[in-house]
């Protein structure tokens, strides 16, 4: 793939770093940035062959085929109108908008301009991640009940995250789109969220948005996701994940515990890894950030759903379901009730109840429970079918 790459910051070097660090076959061909000192730093560090201060013209670029947004949040929907009005495909960065009105309109604009739109939640890509979800697809860990997703750190790295108008709002929009979406996964993409309970507060920054925010999206099927983010967590960056299910477990730690640890009195000390605090003392640096986060995965799904004509894993129907989750959370935080996700365009299945399946011990019995005990002894509980009373029988 031609690619054109849409600013010059955080986001867009780690881009450039998983496109062009390696051999690969895709290729940035131009740059924007409003600044074009930027543009060409990135271009020149990157060997990119040109580099612009006008976004229309690297959408433009007559050789770029997809453009690639890593622009602050309040200016996604701008660039992807640029990209339908122009015909060329589009991948955007995390969240896709603001919240579910904007993310909507940019997902009609790609749908009616007949354009590819990829939405570049990268943290549906890790190694670890791809390996869990295709383990539950297998049922390895049985049916889902509960996915928690925990993403913190001392807050981000710009001005305009901390602005709630250019960024949507804080911790929750920003870390929040990545466990609602990594839940969305483990439980399944096509369970209906139906409402979520936030609490959401501002401890410790002076900002009109939250620092820290948990809550909870109940889905139809009965399963539960948890999210937990915060801007003003010591530390580093903790990205974790837990998954609960009738036959199993999964836990992930995608950053602080990635097995490797170093130790330095501080000699020689630069940059250890992304968020990281602190370059002395017992560190926790990161082997190939890139891949442990996701990157390269993500645009190797991308350009193949482009070149295979299909859709790729994490679309812009999902970044709309994301922000669906995201209005209801904010507005549970405000009136401390669960809220319902408004979702006017709902794509995936109609469960209308919890599926909890009984386990038949014999014809009159539920199994609830059976254990070994420390002399030898088995324990079954059961539970009648007919009366609903609980019993339980020793096998020594
Ligand atoms: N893991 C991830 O997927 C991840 C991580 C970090 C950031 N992001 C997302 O990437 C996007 C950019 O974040 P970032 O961390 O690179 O921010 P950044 O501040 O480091 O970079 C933003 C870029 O946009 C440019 N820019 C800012 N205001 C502009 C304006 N008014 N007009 C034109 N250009 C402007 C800046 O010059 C810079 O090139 C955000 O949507 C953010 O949520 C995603």
């Amino acid at each position: 793939m031609k690619i054109a790459m849409l600013g010059s910051g955080f986001i867009a070097r780690f881009y450039a770093e998983s496109l062009h660090a390696q051999r690969r076959k895709d290729e940035l061909v131009t740059v924007y940035s409003r600044d074009i000192k930027n543009a060409k730093r990135l271009a020149d560090d990157y060997g990119v062959a040109h580099h612009t201060d006008s976004m229309q013209a690297a959408i433009e670029h007559p050789q770029v085929e997809v453009v690639l947004i890593a622009l602050p949040n309040d200016l996604h929907e701008l660039a992807v109108t640029q990209c339908a009005l122009a015909k060329k495909h589009v991948i955007c960065t995390k969240p896709l908008g603001r919240n579910a009105k904007e993310a909507k309109r940019m997902l009609d604009s790609v749908e009616t301009a007949g354009i590819f739109g990829g939405y570049l939640e990268d943290l549906c890509y890790t190694p670890k991640f791809l390996k869990s979800v295709e383990s539950i697809r297998k049922g390895t860990i049985g049916r889902v009940l509960w996915a928690k997703s925990r993403e913190t750190h001392p807050g981000p790295h710009s001005a305009w995250f901390w602005d709630k108008e250019k960024s949507g709002g804080g911790a929750l929009i920003d870390l929040g789109c990545h466990c609602v979406e990594i839940s969305r996964n483990f439980i399944g993409k096509n369970i209906r969220p139906l409402e979520v309970m936030c609490w959401a507060d501002t401890q410790v920054h002076p900002i009109e948005a939250e620092d820290h925010a948990i809550g909870l999206v109940k889905y139809a099927n009965g399963a539960i996701g948890q999210f937990e983010v915060s801007w003003a967590f010591r530390g580093g960056m903790d990205l974790r994940d837990e998954v609960m299910g009738t036959e199993g477990t999964i836990w992930i730690n995608s950053f602080l515990r990635t097995g490797f640890e170093m130790f330095t009195t501080g000699m020689g000390s630069g940059y250890v890894a992304e968020k990281a605090e602190v370059n002395k003392g017992w560190l926790f640096p990161v082997g190939d950030e890139a891949h442990e986060l996701g990157y390269p995965n993500m645009f190797t799904d991308m350009f193949s759903a482009i070149e295979e004509n299909r859709q790729p894993q994490e679309t812009f129907y999902d970044g709309y379901v994301v922000n669906a989750i995201l209005d209801a959370a904010y507005a549970s935080a405000k009136s401390k009730l669960w809220e319902p996700v408004l979702l006017e365009d709902w794509r995936g299945d109609e469960i209308t109840e919890a599926q909890n399946e009984l386990t038949t011990y014999d014809a009159d019995h539920y199994l609830i429970k059976e254990e070994k005990l420390p002399n030898g002894d088995t324990k079954v509980i059961l539970k009648n079918k007919l009366t609903g009373e609980v019993s339980q029988r020793i096998f020594r």
